[in-house]
């Protein structure tokens, strides 16, 4: 069972300290946090047995196996490289780094230091993503031509919430756009057999909010003149979340793509609607998303690997997304 240190005591430190006491996986054993005293009263509301506000303390502590990050996405690079020197394997949440060169420097750590590193993309880890490429890789759906696909909510207008603010990474890109287009990149991946699906031509568009984030926008991404994708997210607009893949014999409809039920398991749902008829698969699920992300990670470690190198999500996927998220957020705010 692997001890995790775990670094930030907002939303989703609490979710995935509830994942991995669900599981068996690991255990969260230490948190940490900036203030003392609040890092402290989260550990006991969240019961995790030890807390600190000094980043040494837990990276040096040997009886810490992995170190799971999920604090604002710009201190997610530093965070990382300061873990994987101490020789801690890391996951870390989505987006890993703002710019191209954070992003390398993260990864040439991971292969200099030998320590596994993980970008948090949960959705990958359900079963029903798993689904979805075998019924990909079966041609269910004849070829493909058309993706659409989208993360998007209406969030309430808060300069301190870091969703808007600039020098926290704020904007929806960096918060949900990388959901459509890494999706965006498995399907069309999967279809021409690319690992990792890069597209040849990417373009964006959209709207921005105070402090000039990216609000609400749109990306199109073309694969050789033969995969054409659509992706949108927001922060500001009830865009929800789906993916619909269209083919030359039908499409697949996936109403609840990125699975992230935070409290309960959700079975996987895919719809396949072709001339001959429509059809429903249920994919069973018996752990939240995170919860088989903690558990994958584990089994990664386990299994001596230094990198992931296929799906779930590798690190060469990590490279182009965060490329092609820098793009789309300078082509929608004119900043990276
Ligand atoms: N995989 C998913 O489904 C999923 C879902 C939501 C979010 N996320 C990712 O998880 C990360 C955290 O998101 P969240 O929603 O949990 O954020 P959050 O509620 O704002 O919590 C972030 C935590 O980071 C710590 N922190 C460190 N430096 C900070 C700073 N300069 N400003 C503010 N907080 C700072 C804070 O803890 P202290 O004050 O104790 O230091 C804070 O509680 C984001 O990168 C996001 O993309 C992933």
């Amino acid at each position: 069972m692997l001890n995790w240190g775990i670094i930030g005591t907002g939303r989703i430190a609490g979710t995935f300290i509830r994942a991995l006491q669900a599981g068996a996986s690991g255990r969260p054993l230490i948190v940490l946090g900036r203030d003392p005293e609040r890092t402290r009263r989260f550990a006991a509301e969240h019961n995790v047995p030890e807390s600190t506000a000094n980043l040494r303390v837990l990276l040096l502590d040997p009886r810490i196996d992995a170190v799971y990050i999920a604090t604002p996405h710009v201190s997610h690079a530093e965070l990382s490289i300061a873990a994987l020197k101490m020789g801690k394997p890391v996951l870390c949440e989505k987006p890993m780094a703002l710019d191209p060169q954070s992003l390398d420097a993260v990864l040439d750590e991971s292969r200099r230091s030998g320590r596994l590193f993980l970008e948090g993309y949960i959705y990958r880890w359900h079963p029903q993503t798993a689904k979805l490429i075998e019924l990909l890789q079966a041609g269910v759906i004849g070829e493909i031509h058309l993706i659409e696909s989208a993360f998007g909510f209406a969030a309430k207008y808060d300069p301190a919430d870091r969703l808007f603010d600039p020098a926290l990474g704020g904007g929806a890109i960096w918060d949900v756009g990388g959901y459509p287009l890494s999706m965006a990149m498995l399907v069309a991946g999967t279809a021409l057999g690319r690992n990792p699906g890069n597209p040849d031509r990417f373009s964006a568009g959209g709207v921005t909010a105070p402090g000039n984030i990216d609000l609400t926008s749109c990306a199109i991404a073309v694969w050789g003149g033969r995969i054409v994708a659509q992706l949108s997210c927001s922060i500001g607009a009830t865009v929800g979340a789906f993916l619909r893949i269209h083919g030359s014999q039908g499409r697949i409809i996936v109403p609840n793509p990125w699975v992230c039920n935070r409290t309960d398991p959700e079975d996987g749902v895919i719809r396949i609607e072709r001339e001959s008829g429509c059809g429903e698969i249920r994919v069973p699920a018996d752990r939240t998303s995170f919860c088989y992300e903690a558990d994958g990670f584990a089994r990664l470690l386990e299994s001596g690997a230094r990198e992931a190198v296929s799906a779930p999500f590798s690190v060469a996927e990590s490279r182009v997304l965060g490329r092609l998220l820098k793009q789309w957020t300078e082509a929608v705010s004119g900043q990276g």
